[in-house]
């Protein structure tokens, strides 16, 4: 039976997150529809239809992603993407990643990211490991700060409306200056981080954090409260943390470790760079365990390259492998002064995949060399690479999508 792969109809909403609603053992109706397509819109879902009835889909948020040099790039966030368990592996995944590829590429937007739920998957269609992250949960009788500087500021527990208002500028800061933050609309607000939903425990508490009168920090956080023979085992669940100043990220840490009967606080999505390692007595109490998080894909490569910030140093030729958009492929001169195609010999070679792990500051190109994963064409390249592509942080997405 033939296999159509194209734009969902506003009728088959529903239909498209089917397969991966699936996955997590539910099946989605109008109301998940109608809050989702607040910040998905049809028109950016993907469909594969056999037989008159949809058996895959795909859909890709828009937003912009922060990249080293504090720019803001329109990006595709792929999620949803799930085929049927009755037509796996007969290239429906592939017919979709053809079509959304494409598209993204037609619509502008040089960058597609995504969490991706087996590292198999996604490395054929030009996405590599862009960061890591980790989670953890702590002993709060092992949560104190070595040699901290006395606390400042104020905290105070706030309504909805109260942390539609505070909480969005406050992450907008932080986003500015981390690579890998996404931009959030009201919507994203309201029916993503705000919300609470059936897969979420517990309700959400929010606190915002004033420092000489300024709000520059804020938590989102549950309690999953659990009493044995009167002695509290509740677990606070980090939902997001997020200062928009260093003494406000310290701060809101600092209030998040101590609050009673919490006996372990857990978090995810931990960058291996975050302050919380500088600042617990014992962080190897946090148990931290950690993997690649967001996955990065250059849809146009000049595009991609020429949005970032540069460091230093000559320009370097990058010889870029991409089989499945080769609009892409061929030499690129990558500098401070720009980026172009050029005929010049090259330094590096490297699959589409790595210039993706490289591009967001949070592996190097050294990285890749000690893997294999780049062609040394010329001596001294590698080090040129890096002196360019350099990032003083690893970057950071805080949530999954
Ligand atoms: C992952 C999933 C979308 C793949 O769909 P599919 O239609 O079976 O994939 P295709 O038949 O197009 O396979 C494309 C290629 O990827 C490979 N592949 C796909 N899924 C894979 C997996 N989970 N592990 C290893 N290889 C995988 C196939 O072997 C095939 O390789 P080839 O091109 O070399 O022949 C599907 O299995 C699924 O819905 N899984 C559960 C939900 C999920 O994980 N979604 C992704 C969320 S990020």
């Amino acid at each position: 039976m033939a296999l159509e792969i194209r734009i969902c109809a506003p009728e088959e909403f529903v239909a498209a997150l089917t397969p991966i609603w699936h996955y997590f053992g539910a099946v989605p109706n109008d109301e998940d529809a109608e809050k989702l397509g607040r910040v998905l819109p049809t028109e950016r879902v993907h469909v594969a239809i056999e037989d008159g009835k949809v058996v895959g889909g795909a859909g890709a948020y828009r937003f912009d992603t922060t990249v080293p040099g504090g720019a803001q790039v329109p990006t595709a966030g792929v999620m949803a993407v799930g085929v049927l368990p009755t037509h796996r592996r007969r290239g429906v995944l592939r017919g979709l990643m053809r079509k959304e590829l494409d598209d993204i590429h037609e619509w502008g937007e040089p960058l597609a990211t995504l969490y991706a739920s087996e590292g198999a998957i996604y490395r054929r269609y030009g996405y590599g490991p862009a960061s890591i992250s980790g989670d953890f949960i702590l002993p709060r009788a092992s949560a104190s700060f070595y040699a901290a500087p006395p606390a400042v500021g104020s905290t105070r527990m706030v309504s909805l409306d109260q942390a539609l208002e505070l909480m969005p500028p406050i992450y907008d800061c932080a986003a500015a200056e981390t690579p890998g933050m996404l931009s959030r609309s009201r919507d994203w607000w309201e029916v993503r981080r705000l919300a609470t939903g059936p897969w979420s425990k517990g309700d959400q508490m929010r606190v915002v954090l004033d420092i000489d009168g300024r709000p520059e920090a804020y938590a989102l956080y549950s309690i999953e409260s659990e009493m044995v023979h009167g002695i509290s085992r509740s677990v606070l669940q980090v939902r997001e943390a997020i200062g928009s100043t260093p003494a406000g990220m310290r701060e809101i840490w600092r209030f998040i470790l101590d609050v009673d009967w919490i006996e372990r606080v857990r978090a995810a999505f931990i960058p291996p760079d975050h302050p919380l390692f500088l600042l617990l007595t014992e962080p190897r109490r946090m148990e931290y365990v950690a993997g690649e998080a967001l996955w990065c894909r250059l849809v146009d490569v000049g595009a991609a390259l020429s949005a970032r910030g540069y460091g230093e140093g000559d320009p370097v030729v990058l010889d870029v492998v991409d089989e499945f958009c080769p609009w892409n492929e061929g030499r690129w001169e990558v500098g401070a002064a720009g980026v172009d195609r050029t005929k010049s010999e090259a330094d590096l070679r490297l699959g589409v995949d790595m210039l993706g792990s490289v591009y967001l500051g949070g592996f190097t190109f050294a990285d890749l060399d000690r893997a294999g994963r780049v062609e040394l064409l010329r001596d001294g390249a590698v080090a040129r690479a890096d002196a360019l592509f350099r990032s003083d942080r690893h970057p950071w997405c805080p949530e999954i999508f």
